[in-house]
């Protein structure tokens, strides 16, 4: 599974992209407000620490308005994709946005038939909010299956981005059901190295390492 890490902050860019486990980045235009910076700039700057895509966020709501919106973002680099909304106005911007080659990430996607539109008018990301319809008490996790299963049933070539990721258990559901990206906060991709059991372990031979005072360089 491909790991895009979902913010604007390019100190938490830089740090997990050096790890190198960085496919990519999502923004959307909260994270691009809590950057405080001009969302051209930011994004630019986004494109030239990550080789994989950039998603970056149309703010029109008119589909013309959202393909030339589309069109100026998709100038900032090679790796941005144009991040369009789930709505009608959105899927033709999707629509022409791919054909002229761009590539789209389809955002606000809430139902499995919203997947399928986004599938059928060629979109190279479907993102499924997951955290957002959990908080209603629907199953966020339930929609990525679904849409996993359907995309497979006819060959869909659309990529499922699982977005609104709240913890790190989410990672590991992506990853079981075959979400082909999943999209999370810096500090969530963090705790997924988190252990109880490895912290105590690892308290127990620091105890025994100052006992014997081993020493390796
Ligand atoms: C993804 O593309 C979205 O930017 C993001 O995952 C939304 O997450 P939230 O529901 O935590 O705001």
């Amino acid at each position: 599974m491909k790991f895009f890490v979902d913010t604007a902050e390019i100190n938490d860019i830089k740090e997990l992209n050096a790890l190198g486990i960085v496919d990519g980045v999502t923004t959307n235009p909260s994270l691009i407000a809590k950057s405080g910076r001009d969302i051209l700039e930011v994004t630019k700057e986004i494109c030239s620490i990550v080789d994989g895509p950039v998603s970056a966020e149309v703010v029109a709501l008119s589909a013309d308005d959202m393909i030339a919106e589309g069109r100026k973002l998709a100038k900032i680099a090679d790796n941005i994709a144009v991040k369009v909304p789930l709505t009608w106005d959105g899927l033709k911007a999707c629509n022409v946005l791919t054909n002229e080659g761009h590539m789209v990430n389809v955002t606000l996607c809430f139902s499995a038939n919203q997947a399928l539109l986004a599938a059928k008018v060629g979109a190279t990301f479907i993102s499924p909010f997951i955290g957002r319809l959990d908080d209603l008490n629907l199953d966020g996790m339930e929609l990525i299956a679904d849409i996993r299963n359907m995309y497979d049933n006819y060959g869909y070539e659309t990529q499922i981005l699982a977005a609104s990721i709240r913890s790190a258990n989410h990672m590991s559901d992506c990853a079981a059901i075959g979400a082909d990206v999943a999209t999370a906060p810096p500090a969530v991709i963090k705790k997924m190295a988190d252990h109880v059991l490895t912290e105590k372990g690892l308290e127990g031979f620091m105890k025994d390492v100052a006992k014997a005072n081993i020493k390796i360089v």
